[in-house]
């Protein structure tokens, strides 16, 4: 699967082009396997957008429950909006708005409740990286957000290297490989039904490499942030990506 995440970006008038062309340049290979990852404002335009077409629409992030919460949107929402996926844990909630394991395990929970297919982001900090502490803390992530609940058949994975978001620095593709195939046995030993998971790469994926991560067996996909506010550039990526993975 490829995942646009729009984080803050967009706006009517751009969304709607940019939605046309992503039909256009799609038209032949139709929608499967894409989603978007708007902000909560734009969910439903996107929705609409895509109404005829089997492209999945989520939220970038849900809060743990509705009620006196002011500013947040609840599970609830979620359901009654027909969301498709959900994002948690993204290293830009826990770092600027201070979410830790402990408050990502109970979205988890909420969105299995839910029936809302989670897809989990987890990465390492370049200091992490440079001390070999990665698989140490993709392992400790994994464990402390799922707590060992995997229920869901639909968990997916989003491995997202923090030095790699937005830096236009990523690992080598190989090595990515490697993390994934760990990243699949970590949950899979966790996994009551033996569930061995997607797992998708993001962090600075764009049309020149995308073919050198999707040709990785355990490369399952990419979560995309710079490059799918283009939707000509998310469109050539998502051609790599049939081109690779949908032979
Ligand atoms: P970039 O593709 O801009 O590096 O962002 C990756 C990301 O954070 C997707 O969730």
């Amino acid at each position: 699967m490829i995942i646009a995440n729009w984080k803050a970006n967009g706006d009517i008038k751009s969304n709607k082009a940019w939605c046309n062309q992503l039909i256009v340049r799609m038209s032949n290979r139709g929608l499967k396997s894409i989603g978007i990852a708007p902000s909560f404002i734009h969910f439903n335009q996107i929705k609409n957008a895509f109404i005829n077409n089997d492209i999945k629409v989520g939220f970038q992030d849900i809060d743990i429950d509705g009620g006196a919460r002011t500013g947040s949107i609840s599970p609830s929402m979620a359901v009654d909006s027909d969301c498709s996926f959900c994002l948690i844990g993204h290293s830009e909630r826990r770092e600027i708005f201070n979410e830790d394991n402990n408050i990502i395990s109970k979205k988890y929970k909420m969105l299995v409740k839910s029936h809302i297919k989670p897809v989990l982001c987890i990465g390492e900090s370049f200091e992490e990286f440079k001390a070999g502490k990665t698989e140490q803390k993709l392992q400790t992530q994994i464990q402390e957000c799922i707590q060992g609940n995997i229920s869901s058949e639909n968990l997916t994975i989003a491995y997202e290297p923090i030095w790699a978001i937005g830096s236009g620095n990523t690992p080598k593709p190989k090595d990515v490989n490697t993390i994934h195939e760990f990243i699949k046995d970590v949950v899979q030993s966790a996994s009551e039904n033996n569930l061995r998971p997607q797992v998708l790469y993001g962090g600075s994926v764009n049309k020149s490499n995308a073919a050198d991560f999707f040709v990785e067996k355990n490369i399952d996909g990419a979560l995309i942030g710079g490059a799918s506010l283009d939707a000509d550039i998310f469109s050539d990526i998502i051609e790599i990506y049939s081109r690779h993975k949908e032979k």
